[in-house]
């Protein structure tokens, strides 16, 4: 049963993003990692796996939109943005991003990428999550294989100093699977944001700068 603090604080939430007119309030673990992280900067080419129904694609949007006239300077920088998302759900359309209805873990959605990115992506972002069975071991172990899989996709296609936010479940590989991602990212942090349910063993794993 979902103790009274989770339950409230999950109210709070929903409430907040229907008058922001997000689409769930995972559009605030996000916000959260952002201002922590700053993982949206110089960030203009962005993939969300898992985007389904779509939050974190219209706060992707929101940054992309305003990284343009932040970062208009001699620096990186670049005159459009390019956003996709990737689910096996279908995902509302949003006006200017690429939806893509497909499973991440086949290997067709890699030439998707290729054309679509051209190997200049700045941000990978992942919420993607198994289905839970309701025993987190299993769970930990399901979610951590999907982590690996998209690990690949973040080798391939994860450009020099990108960052990455990647969902997994706490459990006893999840050390190990940290210590396998750290040397690809100058920093590697794991961080709960304030909105994930206190009794959900969610983190989310943030690699920042990638190295060659
Ligand atoms: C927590 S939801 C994402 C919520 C989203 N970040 C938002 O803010 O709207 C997790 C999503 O991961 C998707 N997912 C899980 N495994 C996947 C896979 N192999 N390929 C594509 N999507 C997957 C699920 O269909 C689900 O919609």
């Amino acid at each position: 049963m979902a103790n009274h603090k989770d339950f409230h604080k999950k109210e709070t939430y929903y409430k907040q993003a229907k008058v922001d007119g997000y689409r769930a309030r995972s559009a605030y673990k996000l916000f959260d990692i952002q201002k922590r992280f700053n993982i949206f900067r110089r960030a203009f080419y962005i993939l969300d796996i898992g985007c389904a129904p779509g939050s974190w694609l219209q706060v992707a949007k929101k940054y992309a939109e305003e990284n343009l006239v932040r970062y208009s300077d001699q620096h990186y920088h670049r005159d459009h943005y390019k956003i996709m998302g990737v689910d096996i759900k279908k995902t509302s359309p949003i006006e200017n991003v690429n939806i893509v209805k497909a499973d991440i873990t086949k290997l067709e959605i890699q030439t998707k990428f290729n054309l679509f990115f051209q190997s200049k992506l700045d941000l990978i972002l992942s919420d993607a999550s198994i289905k839970k069975t309701g025993n987190k071991f299993t769970d930990h172990l399901k979610q951590l294989d999907l982590c690996y899989k998209i690990m690949e996709i973040v080798r391939n296609n994860l450009k020099f100093k990108g960052n990455l936010i990647l969902k997994a479940f706490q459990g006893s590989d999840f050390v190990k699977f940290t210590k396998e991602v750290k040397p690809l990212f100058k920093i590697l942090k794991s961080y709960k944001p304030m909105s994930s349910k206190k009794k959900s063993n969610e983190i989310f794993i943030i690699g920042l700068q990638k190295k060659n």
